[in-house]
């Protein structure tokens, strides 16, 4: 199996990445940050923590509080998004039943990591505040990370800024993307999901029928509307008519090829290796962009691994199989 510390901000996709992370037969969750990000670092506890009890994960999974705030820039979150709580739209959200742990996430993950031996992917799905806190505080830990499989940025697309030009992600604490990304160890050994690749996995409303099933399942309902408000917010702000993207979730399935458990005739991934900056220029309309600084061989090992295309239909069959499985949990 695939050993994984989860950063996150649920935030609704992330609720997916979640679900995924706890079910999916061929990933071990270690641990979960939950970090600032679509809300308050607060929100974001208590909306992982909340999903845990509902997926009666809640005594197995540790969950430590991650970064709180971005390293240079103000903090800005994300309720035009996910709405004030960062997980709005629905009242089956359970009262978490089991206490976050107390005390730092950075020492938390160092013993994931080293408990690993060299195995474990760090999946970030909010800012990179958390990652670059700890290979900044423990340098040490970039030779025993297999992979950092991220969440973030876009090369032809963006949702932030006024050129639209930076993904929300990066855009939130672009220095600490920097950070990661222009790494000399850390940058061959990300995955990176963009706005390219997430936005063609939309939740269009047969997915949302498939989700939901017979109407009988409290947790199928829950995710259900989390999916429709999902819906209407990227379609009011965003303009996504067919669905939004449900993009965090995303980030999991290079993993399956990388690791070797499918092959790319399945996961039809198609990516390229690049080199990135953001830019961290605050006056700069494009504050928040990350730029192609370099490109490599397909068959290179140098270089970020930006994913530009997978096979949409199995990533929602893992999604599908995954909540089919937490239902009998
Ligand atoms: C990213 O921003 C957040 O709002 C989502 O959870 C996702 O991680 C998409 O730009
Ligand atoms: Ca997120």
């Amino acid at each position: 199996v695939i050993p994984v510390w989860l950063d996150c901000d649920p935030g609704h996709d992330d609720a997916v990445a979640v679900l995924l992370s706890c079910f999916h037969p061929s990933i071990r969750l270690l641990g979960i940050s939950a970090s600032y990000g679509n809300a308050s670092p607060e929100n974001t506890l208590y909306n992982t923590l909340s999903l845990l009890t509902a997926f009666g994960k809640q005594d197995e999974i540790p969950v430590y509080k991650g970064a709180q705030r971005p390293w240079v820039r103000d903090v800005a979150y994300a309720p035009d998004i996910h709405g004030e709580s960062g997980l709005d739209g629905t009242t089956l959200l359970p009262k978490p039943k089991h206490p976050f742990i107390e005390g730092s996430y950075v020492e938390a993950m160092e013993h994931a990591i080293l408990e690993s031996e060299g195995n474990i992917t760090i999946v970030s799905t909010g800012t990179l505040t958390s990652v670059a806190t700890l290979l900044k505080e423990k340098p040490y830990l970039k030779k025993h990370v297999k992979y950092i499989s991220i969440m973030g940025g876009g090369i032809n697309s963006g949702n932030r800024n006024d050129n639209d030009s930076a993904e929300f992600n990066i855009w939130a604490d672009p220095d600490a993307a920097n950070f990661v990304f222009r790494d000399e160890i850390i940058k061959d050994k990300c995955v990176l999901s963009p706005l390219d690749l997430t936005h063609t996995c939309l939740a269009t409303s047969n997915v949302d029928k498939v989700i939901l099933g017979d109407g009988s399942s409290k947790l199928r309902k829950l995710f259900y509307e989390l999916f429709l408000f999902f819906a209407k917010t990227y379609k009011n702000k965003q303009g996504f008519e067919a669905g939004p993207p449900v993009h965090d979730p995303v980030t999991l399935m290079p993993l399956l090829y990388l690791y070797g458990h499918i092959s790319n005739e399945v996961l039809q991934f198609h990516f390229e290796r690049y080199d990135l900056s953001v830019d961290n220029d605050p006056t700069s309309l494009d504050y928040g962009r990350t730029v192609v600084t370099q490109t490599y061989a397909h068959d290179s090992n140098i270089g970020i691994i930006v994913g530009l295309q997978i096979n949409v239909d199995f990533f929602w069959n893992q999604v599908f199989n995954a909540l089919a499985v937490a239902e009998q949990y």
